[in-house]
């Protein structure tokens, strides 16, 4: 795992941005998955703006996002779906028929978690996977206990995650309780992870994510057996690193990161 630190957020969102951009670009029929959450707001941000400069071409990537609420349709502001439009896909050159997430209010949910399957087999896996974490660990809504090898379905979420993203329901009580999310499996197949994370708020579950052993009571950390993952952090967030050192050295002297220099 390749753990890269850089100086401040806007730093490490504009190489995460600079990283996705780059892959598109060496490769334009693209699949590319994506997170939500505070975090990945400024990455969308930046790629827009990638976009509108003529650096990065939507117009043949297609897009698979981790997870999305159960119950919620695609026009409830709260769902990912409107997050989605309203952050990232309104404001680049995708066809808007290339942009999946899972169907919030799909009825049979058994059938639903297989068909995502599916969809992503047939545009012919994922490239690269965008990843925030959650609080608890996390990574799309896999949840603590959550199978290392599973794929799409239904998840309860945990009171954590009911408390640090119910702020953004009114009331925090009305957040779905369950969620359809890729499973930890899917999330493994991708040929590349890149996950993002900033802020002190994290610095305690990155460091468990990163330096700690494999489990599935923090479900990012089953990426150490990832063979092509990165993960990006500002000073912040690799506060608790034990191996800080280690990670500014890699970012000086591994080629491959040269060409992300500033
Ligand atoms: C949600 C999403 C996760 C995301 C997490 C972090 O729970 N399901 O995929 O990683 O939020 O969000 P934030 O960036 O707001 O901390």
């Amino acid at each position: 795992m390749d753990v890269i630190i850089r100086g401040t957020a806007d730093e490490a969102v504009e190489l995460t941005a600079a990283i996705i951009a780059d892959a598109i670009n060496a490769k334009p029929e693209f699949t590319l998955g994506l997170a939500t959450g505070k975090t990945m707001e400024q990455v969308y941000a930046k790629l827009a703006d990638l976009n509108k400069a003529g650096k990065v071409d939507f117009s043949r990537v297609s897009t698979f996002n981790l997870d999305e609420y159960i119950g919620l349709a695609p026009e409830d502001k709260n769902s990912y779906r409107y997050y989605m439009n309203y952050h990232l896909f309104s404001r680049v050159n995708i066809d808007m028929k290339n942009t999946h997430l899972p169907d919030g209010m799909a009825k049979d949910e058994v059938a639903e978690g297989e068909r995502y399957e599916k969809a992503i087999a047939a545009a012919g896996g994922i490239d690269l996977q965008l990843l925030g974490i959650g609080c608890d660990g996390h990574i799309g809504f896999n949840e603590p206990l959550s199978s290392l090898t599973s794929l799409t379905g239904a998840k309860v979420l945990t009171p954590n995650t009911l408390e640090v993203n119910g702020v953004y329901f009114n009331p925090p009580s009305s957040m779905p309780k369950r969620a359809f999310t890729m499973g930890v499996g899917t999330i493994m197949a991708a040929r590349r992870t890149v996950m993002l994370i900033t802020g002190k708020v994290k610095a305690e579950i990155a460091k468990k994510a990163i330096e700690g052993p494999v489990s599935a009571m923090v479900t990012a950390s089953a990426l150490q057996y990832h063979q092509n993952a990165v993960v990006i952090l500002d000073e912040a967030a690799a506060s608790l690193l034990e191996m800080k050192d280690y990670c500014r050295m890699l970012w000086e002297n591994d080629p491959k990161w040269k060409k992300f220099h500033r």
